[in-house]
């Protein structure tokens, strides 16, 4: 072995002088990907400190530390930056700082304030989102292939398609998780590189690497092609885009377990290098003529993989994952339990907590067709009153929604369960007004419109600091048909539903509006919609108390017996009961949209001649009918699946 060392030593430093133009002091700005995202964050001062912050740290960490991957984040605010950069391991300290230099100009050249980018160069890519995303991967890869079929094409490809395999296999098993090979074929070689992202796991690298190559694979016999996603990169051309002494012998990796362990790991590395150098330099110098007339670089077709910012694709978990995180969804784990299905508390390998909801699974072809869309829309909503669904996971029929863990569970809890009380007025306000806002994004400014239909006390989650986010929006379709029919528990979630909704199956925004305002009276007054309250010998819900107090002039009769009398501003408590009101009015039209609803809450003076009118009470106590006549079943029913008929909590 020490001979073939000195043998290749000697070899590689003949080599040296033959070095290949183009290779050293070349950043690689081929440009193969640039996303922005459509959405811009809230706050734009408050982003562009933490965006440049980020950038700085990434710059630091390389010119400093000479590290060719790095993370950074800064989340002071409410605009948090998450940013991940990694150089190909081939360039030099210098082609690595070029690069990033460039990422960033490009990505700055995404709207301002755009909440996450990404782009993707031959030497580098940089990428930054508004959420934690580093240990994900797309699971979508972007191809590019070269136009021209390589001479001796059924050699070529034959060969290409082993070396991609192996690089597949022996790449997560590589301290650092990059390879670069050289490999011979008839006439020339096969140059090829694969890389992950450093914080994934050695699984979650070979998992993105197996979309890639599959990809790549279809490239085939093409002289040239590119695989990547965010989490991972592979390439192979036949013209030389790493200089030789790059190459590492990846053959102790392939074999079974071999080459796991970090030290012995690294010795393979060296010994690999050299023997591997020395071949090919003996491979290089038979193949020389060939070398010197395919020294140019060819152009790459940009065909359509470039520009378009699409959606971006939600991250996909591996049920072996999640099932770890809620060990094996026990039932010590559960959250709660929602018309969708269980939700448990999991704890990912690298420590983050999420909350995992295991849909109904139903026998439904309907679902399957519609679960990556509505995910992948669901995935694009970001706001800071809206939960944000981190990703999902398709086992056979079960299915699966992984969304971001809310520390203080559902506003419910703080309002008639085990927190009853807890809340004060400050914090009930600005959950009143964290709702609408979260609503009005929604409805109003997310690129499509997505109406909630089940807007109640038990979908408003709080975060560590009480901040209200809507859960459950925008998956009706994922509903098994079985869900959406009428159950005999229906009063739970009908007392939130406008009545034209419940009778007649109409669905607009304003059914979201009505809901809401349920929502707001329930904060004010810590009574449950459907909850009876004796006054003055008659027992009443909770709309129809809010109204007679209302039409009385005596509305702060209404308000939490918790809340000291002295606790909160009356006037503000008077126009929150008001606008609830005039969410709740019968006409839809007459309802106010939820923009405006943030308007009339930020504004001072509420105005006096906007009366509400009575709410329509469906039976004359306000109790909700128990159950409803068949035709209007179905006429809520055909309203397409809705999620607000489904049983409470
Ligand atoms: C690889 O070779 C180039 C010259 O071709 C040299 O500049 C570089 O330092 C070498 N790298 C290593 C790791 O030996
Ligand atoms: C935006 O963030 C800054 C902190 O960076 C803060 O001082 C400012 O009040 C925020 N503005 C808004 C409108 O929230
Ligand atoms: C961030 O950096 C850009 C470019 O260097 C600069 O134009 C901008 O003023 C910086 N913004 C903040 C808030 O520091
Ligand atoms: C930035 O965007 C502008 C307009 O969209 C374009 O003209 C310019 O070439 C872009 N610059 C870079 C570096 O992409
Ligand atoms: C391959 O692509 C390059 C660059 O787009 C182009 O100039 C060339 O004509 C193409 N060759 C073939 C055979 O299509």
């Amino acid at each position: 072995m020490v001979e073939v060392k000195l043998v290749g030593l000697s070899l590689l430093w003949l080599w040296s002088w033959w070095s290949l133009e183009g290779v050293e002091g070349d950043p690689q700005l081929f440009l193969l990907k640039w996303d922005c995202s459509g959405f811009i964050a809230p706050n734009l001062s408050n982003f562009n400190k933490n965006l440049n912050a980020s950038f700085a740290d990434l710059r630091d960490q390389l010119s400093n530390q000479r590290k060719h991957f790095a993370t950074a984040q800064a989340t002071a605010g409410t605009d948090p930056v998450y940013a991940m950069f990694q150089c190909r391991n081939y360039l030099s300290d210098t082609d690595c700082a070029a690069c990033l230099s460039a990422a960033v100009t490009k990505i700055r050249n995404c709207s301002a304030g755009a909440n996450g980018a990404r782009v993707v160069y031959d030497g580098c890519f940089l990428r930054y989102e508004s959420n934690d995303f580093f240990d994900q991967i797309f699971s979508r890869s972007s191809i590019l292939c070269g136009n021209q079929t390589a001479d001796g094409s059924t050699d070529f490809g034959a060969v290409g398609e082993q070396v991609l395999i192996d690089l597949r296999i022996g790449t997560p098993k590589i301290r650092g998780y990059f390879a670069a090979t050289k490999t011979k074929v008839a006439g020339g070689a096969i140059y090829a590189f694969a890389q992950c992202a450093e914080t994934l796991s050695q699984d979650t690298c070979l998992d993105c690497l197996s979309v890639e190559q599959s990809s790549i694979q279809g490239c085939l016999p093409s002289t040239e092609g590119r695989a990547f996603d965010p989490g991972c990169f592979m390439r192979y051309s036949e013209t030389p885009f790493f200089a030789d002494n790059q190459t590492i012998d990846i053959s102790p990796f392939l074999k079974q377990g071999g080459g796991g362990g970090g030290g012995s790991s690294k010795k393979w590395i060296i010994i690999g290098g050299c023997v591997g150098g020395a071949l090919l330099v003996v491979i290089l110098i038979s193949l020389f003529p060939w070398h010197k007339r395919s020294q140019s670089p060819k152009r790459v077709p940009t065909n359509n993989v470039l520009g378009a910012s699409e959606l971006k694709g939600a991250t996909k978990f591996k049920y072996s994952e999640l099932k770890a995180a809620t060990r094996n969804f026990s039932e010590k784990n559960i959250l709660g339990e929602g018309g969708f299905g269980a939700v448990y508390k999991g704890t990912m390998k690298n420590g983050k907590v999420v909350a995992v909801k295991k849909l109904f699974s139903g026998n439904s072809s309907e679902i399957d067709d519609n679960f990556e869309s509505e995910v992948t829309l669901v995935s694009n909503v970001h706001h800071r009153n809206l939960v944000r669904l981190l990703g999902c996971c398709s086992k056979g029929q079960e299915k699966i929604l992984v969304y971001e863990y809310m520390a203080n569970n559902s506003l419910d809890k703080f309002l008639f369960g085990n927190r009853k009380g807890s809340l004060n007025w400050k914090q009930r306000y600005e959950i009143v007004l964290g709702t609408a806002r979260g609503l009005a994004y929604l409805h109003e400014e997310f690129y499509v419109s997505i109406i909630h239909r089940d807007i109640k006390s038990g979908n408003v989650l709080l975060d560590g600091q009480l901040q209200p986010k809507i859960s459950d929006f925008g998956l009706v379709k994922l509903l098994p048909g079985d869900q959406s029919h009428l159950r005999t528990k229906v009063a739970g979630t009908l007392g939130y539903t406008a009545p034209e909704y419940v009778l007649h199956g109409q669905l607009s925004k304003k059914a979201d509006t009505y809901s809401y305002g349920i929502v707001v009276l329930e904060i004010v007054s810590g009574q449950r919609c459907t909850d009876v309250k004796s006054v003055d010998g008659s027992h009443e819900y909770l709309l129809r108390r809010a109204w007679d107090l209302y039409e009385k002039g005596m509305e702060l009769e209404l308000v939490d017996k918790s809340l000291g009398p002295n606790s909160y501003d009356i006037e503000e408590l008077k126009k929150v009961i008001g606008i609830a009101l005039l969410c709740t009015q019968p006409s839809a039209g007459m309802r106010p949209a939820m923009s405006e609803v943030v308007v009339l809450l930020s504004s001072n003076d509420f105005l006096e001649d906007m009366r509400p009118s009575m709410p329509i009470f469906i039976e004359s106590n306000g109790r909700p009918p128990r159950d409803i006549s068949a035709s209007t079943a179905s006429s809520v029913s055909n309203a397409s699946a809705s999620n607000s008929i489904v049983p409470a909590r």
